[in-house]
């Protein structure tokens, strides 16, 4: 069966929608960044040890090797941005873009370490990166905001999967 992938800005709450698929579906739930931090290191110790570079290489590994089993995925923010990710991405899953606003971003910020974001995220920091970003996680099957209730959005997705997985 076809992976469930989530895509979509940081803190748009794709881990905590994607362990409620997968438990709606009865599928196993990876998250490419627990994943990462499994094998190799905390990924805040990866970009300061090794730099974003190799923390893109090691990421890229990592999701071709998740998206080769079924389940519900969940991605980091910047995996889907890579040149030349999002075609193999697209090409693998079925694909979700959980789409969140900057306030969103700003107000769940905080439960997790986040080079990109640093330790105090600016609304400007977001806007500009968001803007960068959403063009191109705009290439997902599917589109879902995601603001409010993730079980509301989990359902919503779920739906939407059943009737494009195969
Ligand atoms: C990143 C998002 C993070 C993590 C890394 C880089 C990004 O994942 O992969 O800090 O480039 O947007 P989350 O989206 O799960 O926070």
């Amino acid at each position: 069966m076809t992976p469930l992938v989530l895509i979509g800005f940081m803190c748009a709450g794709k881990s905590t929608v994607g362990r409620l698929c997968a438990q709606r579906l009865g599928l196993p739930f990876v998250d490419t960044d627990d994943e990462i931090e499994r094998l190799h290191a905390p990924i805040d110790e990866l970009f300061t040890a090794r730099g974003e570079v190799e923390f893109r290489r090691i990421e890229r590994e990592v999701v071709d090797a998740v998206l080769q089993r079924e389940g519900v995925v969940a991605l980091g923010g910047g995996a889907f941005a890579q040149p030349g990710a999002a075609e193999a991405i697209l090409a693998r899953g079925r694909v979700v873009w959980l789409r969140v606003a900057p306030e969103h971003v700003l107000a769940r910020a905080g439960d997790r370490v986040r080079p990109l974001l640093g330790t105090a995220p600016t609304r400007e920091g977001v806007e500009e990166l968001m803007r960068a970003r959403d063009p191109l996680y705009a290439r997902a099957h599917l589109s879902v905001g995601a603001g409010g209730d993730p079980a509301a959005v989990a359902k919503r997705v779920c739906a939407w999967y059943a009737g494009v997985r195969s």
